[in-house]
């Protein structure tokens, strides 16, 4: 599969670099990795040894090392070959590294050309740091599904309605009036559902729950699969009377055509002291992600199997009009770089 390589992916949370001190993901077909520098900084290598190709997440690492479990050759966390007990470190013993940046709670890593990673244009989620911590929370499940599937789903948040009637669905969206937008560095999708029933995890933060709400739903999709969506409501034709929002930044790595990373933030912009309010949405979106979103994605992905989604001839419904346009817009991206590669070969 070819996918968007100038581009900054999300390969993690900072948190679960700062628990384990190093891990290894494969992004978009590259193992990669990831690991404290001893500077405190994050560095991203190829995890594939440059001697016999032994994953060098199977040796020891340490103190900002790495020693191939296969025959102990010690490479720094930015690639050089430190010790080479077999003889000179020669610069045939280096691993390939990649640009890697700290950014909104997460660990960025550019795949593509080094020369244009720039972390100025990591997608804008300052939404994350701006966030009381005890109000925002951090999550990440492995999905069986192509990230373009995935990415679909959270762009066509009708299937809220069907899918997760008692937390985030329930009606307003598949009734709402809905626009799509496009700029030039996103495509924003906006829902109104006036006077229409909340779904039930912001109709609990409403100022006049169980009454009829103004509901609003935002989704701005960043390349290649970054979300930021807004749930957003007030008591009908009347927001002077508290307009509670929930948050929700999407993020659908890549790991192979059939696998996908999916991680997610959730913060509010009500009660932003109450951790245990945020532990319980936590509970929920776990089981609104892991146990419903995820189990019907691997579903349709062992149904549309190997075979190019669009080649199916999927029958399209105006809700769909926000995956329709963002998939178009990431192909002509990725067709943009291809050309660019063809006529600059490396
Ligand atoms: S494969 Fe890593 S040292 Fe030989
Ligand atoms: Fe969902």
């Amino acid at each position: 599969m070819t996918y968007l390589r100038n581009c900054w992916y999300l390969v993690g949370w900072v948190k679960e670099l700062d628990e384990v001190g190093w891990f290894a993901r494969t992004i978009a077909e590259v193992p990669l990795l990831i690991m404290r520098t001893v500077e405190g900084g994050v560095s991203a290598l190829l995890d594939r040894c440059p001697h016999r190709f032994a994953p060098l997440s199977c040796g020891k690492i340490t103190d900002g090392q790495i020693t191939c479990g296969y025959h102990a050759i010690t490479f720094a966390a930015d690639g050089r070959c430190l010790d080479n007990p077999h003889g000179a470190a020669i610069s045939a013993l280096t691993v390939p590294s990649f640009a890697a940046a700290v950014g909104h709670t997460g660990i960025w890593v550019w795949i593509g050309e080094q020369a244009l990673a720039d972390p100025a244009t990591i997608p804008p989620l300052d939404l994350i740091t701006r966030t009381p911590a005890s109000a925002g929370l951090h999550g990440y499940e492995q999905i069986a599904a192509n990230y373009q599937l995935c990415t679909d789903n959270i762009l066509d948040l009708s299937h809220a309605d069907s899918l997760h009637p008692t937390s985030l669905g329930g009606g307003a969206t598949t009734r709402a009036q809905f626009t799509v937008k496009e700029h030039p560095d996103r495509i924003e999708l906006n829902w109104f559902a006036p006077s229409d029933v909340a779904p039930p995890a912001l109709d609990a933060l409403l100022p006049e729950p169980n009454n009829p709400a103004d509901v609003y739903l935002r989704a701005i999709w960043y390349a290649p699969s970054v979300m930021a969506v807004t749930l957003g409501g007030y008591p009908a034709g009347h927001r002077e009377r508290g307009n509670p929002e929930t948050w929700g930044i999407h993020v659908m790595t890549p790991s192979d055509a059939g696998k996908t990373h999916y991680f997610y933030w959730a913060g509010r912009n009500c009660l932003v002291e109450d951790a245990d309010l945020t532990a319980m949405v936590a509970v929920m979106l776990q089981a609104a992600f892991a146990g419903e979103d995820k189990p019907m994605l691997e579903a349709q992905q062992s149904r549309v199997g190997s075979t190019d989604f669009n080649a199916l001839g999927p029958a399209l419904l105006r809700t769909d009009e926000g995956s329709v346009r963002v998939r178009r817009r990431l192909s002509k991206l990725i067709a943009a770089e291809a050309a660019c590669a063809e006529r600059e070969p490396a």
